[in-house]
């Protein structure tokens, strides 16, 4: 490849990235939905494009569990608020509490019921449940794969609440899953209540957060 041709390619992926990053700088944590429904046909590829993350020795110690069923939805969010309204009426969360003022959120979470889905992410310890065999770095890979799969729904124009209420061991019981598997967090999926007012809230510079060396 000669000077020309790599200067070429050069502009065209400045040009790319700044359209990405103008894409990805449109996504916004929405927390409340309409009743439109995001077909599983694209949640399942979704869920495969997360799916290719890269992951500690390729163990992929990531479970997608996709909930579309009111009644579980509605079991979900009353267990999520149970666990809400103990930390948001706890006596230690006096700072936390005030960083997430600006956010105008309390422990009702009416978008666990009004989502077009929600998906449970798991993240796996071992491979499977005896625990012979253990997984790698799994909150470090499903970290990414859970990046991958909001990205590929936001560029469909898909919202997403990455919800995480704390403890949510609830959710083996409720989902059948194995004691191998922990839940990560819950994401609320569907299309934006225009309605919603979005926090005022500012991103970090480049300056902020890189430095080259
Ligand atoms: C790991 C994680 C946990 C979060 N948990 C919650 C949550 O439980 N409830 C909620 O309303 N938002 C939650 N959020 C969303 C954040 O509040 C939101 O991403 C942040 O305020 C920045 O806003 P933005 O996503 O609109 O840019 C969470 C985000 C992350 C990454």
């Amino acid at each position: 490849m000669n000077l020309q041709e790599i200067d070429e390619i050069n502009k065209r992926n400045i040009k790319s990235s700044n359209q990405f990053y103008d894409l990805m700088n449109k996504r916004r944590t929405i927390r409340r939905f309409t009743s439109q429904e995001v077909s599983l046909e694209v949640i399942n590829q979704c869920i495969k494009t997360a799916g290719t993350a890269p992951s500690g020795a390729n163990k992929q110690p990531w479970y997608f569990a996709v909930i579309k069923n009111s009644l579980i939805k509605k079991q979900i969010k009353d267990a999520a608020e149970k666990e809400e309204f103990e930390f948001y009426n706890g006596k230690n969360n006096d700072q936390w509490l005030k960083d997430l003022k600006c956010l105008d959120t309390n422990w009702q979470k009416p978008h666990l019921k009004e989502a077009s889905a929600l998906i449970v992410i798991f993240s796996k310890s071992h491979e499977d449940e005896k625990k012979s065999k253990k997984c790698y770095y799994s909150k470090e890979s499903v970290g990414i794969a859970t990046g991958i799969l909001i990205t590929a729904l936001h560029q469909l124009g898909i919202s997403t609440l990455t919800h995480t209420p704390n403890p949510m061991n609830f959710l083996n019981i409720l989902l059948k899953r194995p004691s191998n598997e922990k839940p990560f967090l819950i994401l609320a999926v569907g299309y934006r209540d225009y309605k919603y007012k979005l926090p005022d809230l500012k991103r970090k510079s480049l300056d902020e957060i890189c430095k080259i060396y």
